[in-house]
């Protein structure tokens, strides 16, 4: 079974990113993906630093580094902070790029071949396409493959019901497309 790892780049109590996140979560389930949802909140990440990594890696960076590198595929779902992504998200995968053990100078081992997606939900018009823009770019760099399909939920203080599914169609279609690509995309990069 394909595994996918969930994340969502707001830890915020009533999070637009972390329901649209739950969302995608059950639509990856249902094109067959085995999901594991990746609350950052439960990891003590300090921001990072050469000096830790050398003298002290932190065992979380770590843990999430063992967990991703465990899955098959990755799918972020980030707000847009000041038209990027929140240092909360980059600083997570920045610490997960790190060589640990004796992998040599470039690892990548929890990110490399494997395929991506990315959506954003956020209360402005543009629903935080600048962010997915630089989130798409940093993943690559990290030598993942992102599909070309992405989710953007623009005014989403009013995109939601009260249950937390979508009130449009075409944005819930979208997440459902996306998952399903996904999940066809990183079971053929693992197999
Ligand atoms: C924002 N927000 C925001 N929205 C946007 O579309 N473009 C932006 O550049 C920014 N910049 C930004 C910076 C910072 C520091 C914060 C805290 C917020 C607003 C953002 O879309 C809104 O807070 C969302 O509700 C955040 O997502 P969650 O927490 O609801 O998932």
């Amino acid at each position: 079974m394909t595994s996918i790892a969930v994340i969502a780049g707001s830890t915020r109590e009533g999070s637009y990113n972390r329901a649209l996140a739950r969302l995608a979560a059950a639509r990856l389930e249902a094109h067959g993906a085995a999901v594991t949802m990746v609350d950052l909140d439960a990891f003590d990440l300090p921001i990072y630093s050469d000096h830790l990594e050398k003298t002290a890696f932190p065992a979380d960076a770590l843990a999430l580094k063992e967990l991703l590198a465990a899955q098959d595929g990755l799918l972020i779902v980030s707000p847009e902070y000041n038209g990027s992504v929140p240092a909360l998200l980059k600083n997570a995968i920045d610490w997960a790029s790190r060589p640990t053990g004796d992998e040599g100078l470039v690892a990548l081992t929890a990110f490399r071949g494997k395929a991506a997606a990315i959506m954003s939900a956020s209360i402005s018009p543009f629903g935080g396409l600048r962010g997915l823009m630089h989130l798409r770019q940093i993943l690559t760099t990290i030598q993942m493959l992102v599909i070309p399909e992405q989710v953007l939920v623009p005014l989403a203080h009013a995109g939601f019901e009260e249950d937390g599914s979508l009130k449009e169609a075409l944005p819930a279609s979208l997440v459902d497309m996306t998952a399903a690509r996904l999940v066809k995309v990183a079971g053929v990069l693992a197999a």
